[in-house]
């Protein structure tokens, strides 16, 4: 079960009570937290940065970090997130100069690598890539915002990359990001997926442990 990862989006989360939201969520079984950083220019919305991490950090919340950079100039910010200890640090191949040379930057620092992959995007990214990350996210929605519709086409996507890595023998994390409900999940699964982001499914939810626990229950199911 350990190779299946629910990983909350803080994106839908109550930003009065950060902490307290991360906590809940960790203590009811999720894996990582993920954190959508967004700059206003490589996508329209405005999030958080390093300082947010920093914060909750000091303040004694316990939790993996899967940081997910939705931003241009990425290469500046990833030594500032990679010394706050995250586990993983994934940009999208449009937001840098040079994909390997980002990549082996986030490796430089003991982080885990990703590589972002919008839903209209090929994957000839993953090309030269693929080899070196620990982590493909292929985006099921535009990035941007939460509470998006989660676009279908998307499955033929993930059946690839799951086929790509496994024909290479390889253990890199598939995961999926945007618009992830208990009603598709299962379909996900079956298309090779093995990591969610899920942000309103949760969060925009009265009890946030039976959800968890009832998408970790559709993961089991499907496993054994
Ligand atoms: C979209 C973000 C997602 C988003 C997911 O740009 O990358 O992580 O928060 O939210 P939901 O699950 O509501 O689609
Ligand atoms: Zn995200």
């Amino acid at each position: 079960m350990k190779n299946f990862f629910i990983v909350p989006s803080i994106l839908s989360a109550n930003f009065a009570n950060l902490g307290n939201e991360i906590n809940s969520v960790i203590k009811y079984g999720a894996d990582f937290i993920h954190f959508d950083v967004m700059d206003n220019c490589y996508v329209p919305n405005l999030t958080f940065g390093p300082v947010v991490l920093q914060s909750l950090k000091k303040n004694g919340i316990k939790f993996d970090t899967d940081v997910h950079l939705m931003m241009k100039m990425v290469d500046s910010i990833i030594p500032i997130f990679a010394k706050e200890k995250v586990k993983f640090i994934t940009f999208h191949p449009e937001s840098t100069l040079h994909i390997d040379k980002t990549i082996s930057l986030i490796k430089s620092f003991g982080c885990k690598a990703g590589l972002a992959i919008n839903p209209a995007t090929s994957l000839d990214c993953l090309r030269y890539t693929l080899d070196k990350l620990d982590l493909v996210l292929i985006m099921s929605v535009n990035p941007g915002f939460g509470k998006q519709e989660f676009l279908t086409y998307v499955l033929k996507k993930i059946e690839k990359v799951r086929s790509l890595i496994d024909k290479n023998n390889y253990n890199t994390i598939i995961e999926v990001d945007g618009g992830i409900k208990k009603n598709n999940i299962l379909d996900l699964l079956k298309a090779g997926a093995n990591s969610f982001v899920i942000g309103s499914e949760i969060f925009c939810s009265k009890n946030y442990k039976s959800t968890i626990l009832h998408i970790r229950e559709i993961i089991y199911k499907h496993v054994y």
